[in-house]
C-alpha cells in the first residue's frame, strides 16, 4: 500500500541548512512511502569515494565547504531520476540548491519526467532550526559506514559507544562536520540556497516547519502535510 500512497505524494524536495535534519527524515519518508532518498550529498560522496572524473572534481570544492558548480551536476541529478524506481515519487535531499537548480529541476519534471495528465510539481518542506543548534548536530554526527544509519553523540547517540547498533561497524565523522568546513557550508547556505525558499514560496509549493523539536514530532507533521497532500 506505501507505494500507491507514494505514486499520489509525488516529487518531494527538503529544503534547509546544513544539519537542520533533511537527511534523516528523509530516510524515514523513504522507508514509510516507498520512495527512494535521492541525497545529492550522498551522491557526490560515492563520486569521490570511487575516484571518477566527477569526484576528483568535486573533492576539493566539498572539502572547503562551497557548493559543486550546477553543470556538474544535472548529469548525475537526471540519470538518477531516471531510474524506474523514481516514478511513483521521489525524495531530493539537497538538492536544488541554487535558483538555476531549481529552474532546471522544473524543466526536467515537466518535460522528462510526468505526462501532461500526470503533472505533479515538487512538495517542498523547508526545515528550520537555529544556528546554534546547527553547530551542535553537525559537530555530533556520526554516521554508519555500511547501512548509512544517521547517529548524533549529543541527541541520538548509539547504544554502545561509536558503534551502529544495527551491525556494528565503527562510525564515521564526515570531512565536512569540521567546524572551519561548517562555516563555510552554512555560509553558502544563506548565500545561495536561502533564497530558493522566496523561489518556491512565489510558486505555492513551500511548506516551512520548525524542526528544533524531536525527530518523531517533526516526521509526523511531515507526513501529515504528505498525506493531505497525496488526498487532494
Ligand atoms: P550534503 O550531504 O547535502 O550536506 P548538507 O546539506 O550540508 O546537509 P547535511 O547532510 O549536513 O545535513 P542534513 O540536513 O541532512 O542533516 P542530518 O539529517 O544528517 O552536501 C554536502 C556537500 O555536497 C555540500 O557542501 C556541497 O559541496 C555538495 N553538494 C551537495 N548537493 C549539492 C547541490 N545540490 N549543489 C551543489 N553542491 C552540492 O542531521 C544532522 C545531525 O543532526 C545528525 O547527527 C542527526 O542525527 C541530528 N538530527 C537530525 N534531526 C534532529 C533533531 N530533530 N533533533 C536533534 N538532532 C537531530
Amino acid at each position: 500500500m506505501a507505494v500507491e500512497t507514494a505514486r499520489k505524494v509525488g516529487p518531494v524536495v527538503m529544503l534547509g541548512p546544513p544539519g537542520a535534519g533533511k537527511g534523516t527524515q528523509a530516510k524515514k519518508m523513504a522507508e514509510h512511502y516507498g520512495i527512494p532518498q535521492i541525497s545529492t550529498g550522498d551522491l557526490l560522496r560515492e563520486h569521490v569515494r570511487r575516484g571518477t572524473e566527477l569526484g576528483i572534481k568535486a573533492k576539493a570544492i566539498m572539502e572547503r565547504g562551497e557548493l559543486v558548480p550546477d553543470e556538474l551536476l544535472y548529469g548525475m541529478v537526471a540519470d538518477r531520476l531516471r531510474e524506474p524506481d523514481c516514478r511513483p515519487g521521489f525524495i531530493l535531499d539537497g538538492f536544488p540548491r541554487t535558483a538555476a537548480q531549481a529552474g532546471w529541476l522544473d524543466a526536467f519534471l515537466e518535460k522528462e519526467l510526468f505526462d501532461k495528465s500526470e503533472k505533479c510539481p515538487p512538495v517542498v518542506i523547508q526545515l528550520n532550526v537555529d544556528y546554534t543548534q546547527l553547530l551542535l548536530r553537525l559537530t555530533g554526527r556520526r554516521s554508519c559506514p555500511t547501512c548509512g544509519t544517521i547517529y548524533n553523540i549529543h541527541f541520538q547517540p548509539p547504544r554502545v559507544n561509536e558503534l551502529c547498533d544495527l551491525d556494528g561497524s565503527k562510525l564515521v565523522q564526515r570531512n565536512d562536520d569540521r567546524q572551519e568546513v561548517i562555516t563555510g557550508r552554512l555560509a553558502a547556505y544563506e548565500a545561495q540556497t536561502k533564497p530558493l525558499a522566496e523561489y518556491y514560496q512565489a510558486r505555492g509549493r513551500l511548506v516551512g516547519l520548525n524542526a528544533d523539536r524531536d525527530v518523531e514530532e517533526i516526521m509526523a507533521e511531515i507526513f501529515g502535510i504528505l498525506d493531505s497532500h497525496a488526498a487532494k
